[in-house]
């Protein structure tokens, strides 16, 4: 399974780029940047077709996550779009079929939510050939409180990938983090930080993520 950085924090020659996180999972978007036009060009430029998908997966309702979505909705009339409860009607409006994910478990065949942490924010976990694949977006609630989240409600006891946006964590976050998961790719609001602490510490589970970024798993 591919997973390409459609949009991170960190720029790539040849690629627009802002403030955001958006990453393709298979067939699968998980959260759609700030900027349409830079979803549509930086997909175009990568050679991936936005149209088509299977669902899509929204972590949670801030604009550098769902700025594209409408984009998304556009291209994909009907498109299942799993995401917290608050933002249904919009999601609606924009033309999806949104389903409000609440509790941990799986919504789709080897896909698995961590529910809804602190009212807010949810990741999710995707069996693939190596082992469970987390994604997580800003991580507001914490990267190792979802992870451990996602990894519960798989059954799975390590994940073989967590990316995503960590939140500029406190380091024993970190220290938590690296005891479930072979690979440690921090992105999006991770900060430098928290980047090389990983890279310092963990050097052997680092993924270095930016924009355009493909990872085969
Ligand atoms: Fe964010
Ligand atoms: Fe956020």
């Amino acid at each position: 399974m591919k997973l390409i950085v459609l949009n991170d924090n960190v720029p790539s020659k040849g690629l627009k780029n802002d403030w955001g996180w958006s990453i393709l999972v298979g067939r699968i978007l998980f959260d759609a940047d700030t900027n349409p036009l830079v979803l549509a060009y930086n997909s175009k430029a990568l050679g991936v077709e936005l149209k088509g998908l299977k669902f899509a997966v929204l972590s949670h309702w801030h604009y550098d996550h769902y700025g594209g979505f409408p984009y998304i909705a556009e291209l994909n009339p009907g498109l299942k779009l799993y995401a917290p409860l608050e933002g249904m009607a919009m999601a609606m409006r924009w033309g999806f079929d949104p389903i409000p994910v609440t509790s941990p478990g799986e919504i789709e065949k080897r896909v698995y939510t961590s529910g809804i942490l602190d009212n807010f924010e949810h990741a999710i976990g995707i069996e693939t050939s190596s082992g469970l694949v987390v994604i997580v977006g800003c991580s507001h609630p914490g990267v190792d409180r979802l992870t451990k989240a996602v990894l519960d409600a798989s059954g799975y006891k390590k994940a073989c990938l967590v990316i995503g946006g960590f939140h500029s964590p406190p380091l024993w976050r970190i220290d938590n983090l690296a005891k479930m998961t072979e690979l440690i790719a921090p992105a999006h609001c991770s900060g430098d930080v928290a980047k090389e602490y990983v890279k310092r510490r963990y050097g052997e589970k680092f993924v270095d993520v930016r924009t355009g970024t493909v990872i085969e798993v």
